[in-house]
């Protein structure tokens, strides 16, 4: 896929993420935010500094298609989150707290939808979504996607896995 290539709705743009991407200034705000640690890590996660980020998105970078969430903020694009396509995950954060609850993750997850399509995918998949991430199990049941399996992890926290057939 060109790198430059970018997935959007006019509303939203989802930009490959790229190595030392600028986005990573956001991030760092991002993921010191209560909300998004609660949801993408766990109830007693810690704040992510910059090295951890880096080599998260790295991870993402290499085992999924890592995208930087924009929005249009009068003549610019602004980054307010991540999203990673991989065959058995859908890792979505919109870190800027005032884009959240916006339809944003909607449309979101309707261009990661898309683009499982094109690339052949049989299915979309939330790994795990904490028991607690109630807006989140919205989000991904309202697109379609249905609750297929619950666990627990080692710390006690209830999960539940979702998928969506294409
Ligand atoms: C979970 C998350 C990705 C959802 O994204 P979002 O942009 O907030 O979700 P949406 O705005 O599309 O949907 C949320 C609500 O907004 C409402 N909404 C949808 N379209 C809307 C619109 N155009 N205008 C206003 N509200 C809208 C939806 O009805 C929905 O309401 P509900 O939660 O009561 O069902 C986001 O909140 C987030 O990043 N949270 C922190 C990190 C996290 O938990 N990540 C997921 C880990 S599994």
């Amino acid at each position: 896929m060109d790198a430059e290539r970018f997935l959007t709705d006019g509303v939203v743009r989802l930009r490959r993420f790229r190595a030392d991407d600028p986005a990573i200034d956001f991030a760092v705000l991002w993921y010191q935010d209560r909300e998004v640690l609660d949801g993408a890590g766990g109830l007693d996660e810690k704040p992510f500094d910059r090295t951890r980020i880096e080599r998260m998105y790295r991870y993402l970078d290499t085992h999924a298609e890592l995208y930087i969430i924009e929005v249009r903020d009068r003549a610019q694009w602004l980054p307010i989150g991540d999203v990673a396509l991989a065959p058995h995950t859908t890792p979505i954060v919109i870190g800027h707290p005032g884009w959240r609850s916006r339809g944003i993750g909607t449309r979101v997850l309707a261009l990661i939808i898309g683009r499982a399509r094109e690339l052949g995918y049989p299915a979309v998949w939330a790994k795990e979504i904490w028991a607690h991430n109630v807006r989140s199990q919205r989000l991904f049941e309202r697109m379609g996607f249905r609750r297929v399996e619950e666990g627990v992890d080692d710390q006690g926290r209830s999960w539940y896995r979702y998928r969506l057939d294409l």
